[in-house]
């Protein structure tokens, strides 16, 4: 088996050469040394090594809790704090970087093996947890893809709206700042969303022309429809909630619930302005496409009324950046 490779971070040489010595005669090998804060992050992105063995005081201005944040943001390497500290306030500061153990100095042979024995089978442990989540993931998204297809296949006509909804609820959710689960769960839920259209006669769902009253009104079960096909999946995201409030509107016009703007999910909200958006800039079977500029023209008209002034504004924010062009964005 492959020796784990531990690098040391420690300001004071003896100290240091002592940690070196105690850790090859426990079988592992020290992949490097450093004495800075700004000198650990630079050889830990260097080296990668399986473990890092921390000082919290060192030189410079970076200390040993800042300098582990600054590696924990791009890298999962465990890391223990080895430190004569144990005031309260730095560790409270520590325990905010996850550490995987906390050794107090004086150091103590057997306490130190133990602490990196735990932190190494810990950390293994974690990233198999990782990947079964990011595996779970991709089988959600495959299950998603497929569901999206089984409409699109009975629905030409809005083959790929969803997808390119999915693709501008998930830019406006990022530009809004929610958190990379929200996100997620806007795109996913956002893929779906027309999945009621499944129970829609399809004659109802290509007519060339307007729709009756009466036809409309069928077509206006589709959420519902939605809603019960999804309800009973344990998504990590209310999806079946979004799909079911996709066509409400902030001030209670929309449909099925005609539930107003701050009951409605903040992804819903997300969703409904997407929907619109792509509905209007693309071509349907009862009209040709509107165009991108008439759909900017309805959102604004009709901000704070139907559409949530936020979802709006970083809507307009996006569609205005610089190169940026609803198909080819879209269709990427
Ligand atoms: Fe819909």
């Amino acid at each position: 088996m492959n020796k784990h490779r531990i690098m040391i971070v420690e300001d004071e040489a003896i100290v240091s050469m002592e940690l070196r010595y105690m850790v090859e005669s426990m079988g592992y090998e020290v992949a490097g040394t450093a004495s800075s804060g700004d000198d650990a992050v630079a050889r830990a992105n260097e080296l990668v090594p399986d473990l890092i063995l921390m000082d919290i005081l060192l030189q410079g201005d970076r200390d040993g809790i800042d300098a582990a944040e600054e590696i924990r943001r791009d890298k999962s390497i465990p890391i223990i704090y080895v430190t004569a500290f144990a005031d309260d306030a730095t560790l409270q500061r520590a325990k905010i970087t996850s550490p995987y153990g906390y050794v107090i100095k004086p150091i103590q042979y057997k306490e130190l093996n133990t602490a990196i024995e735990i932190a190494l089978y810990k950390h293994r442990a974690d990233m198999q947890m990782q990947g079964h989540i990011e595996k779970l993931h991709k089988t959600i998204e495959g299950i998603i893809n497929a569901m999206a297809k089984t409409v699109e296949i009975r629905d030409p006509y809005t083959a790929g709206h969803q997808r390119r909804v999915a693709r501008l609820a998930k830019m406006i959710s990022e530009h809004l700042g929610l958190t990379q689960a929200e996100v997620d769960g806007v795109y996913m839920a956002s893929m779906i969303h027309d999945i009621g259209k499944l129970s829609i006669p399809s004659e109802i769902l290509s007519k060339p022309g307007k729709l009756s009253e009466t036809e409309f009104n069928i077509l206006k079960i589709h959420p519902e429809s939605g809603f019960e096909i999804l309800k009973n999946i344990e998504f990590p995201w209310p999806i079946a909630e979004m799909v079911l409030q996709h066509h409400e509107k902030l001030n209670g016009s929309g449909y099925p619930s005609g539930m107003k703007g701050d009951e409605m999910l903040a992804g819903a909200r997300v969703m409904v302005v997407s929907d619109v958006v792509e509905a209007m800039a693309s071509h349907r079977p009862y009209r040709a496409a509107l165009g991108i500029g008439r759909a900017i023209e309805e959102i604004t008209q009709n901000r704070g009324i139907l559409y949530d002034p936020e979802v709006v504004d970083a809507c307009i924010k996006l569609v205005n950046t610089p190169g940026f062009d609803l198909n080819t964005e879209l269709d990427k």
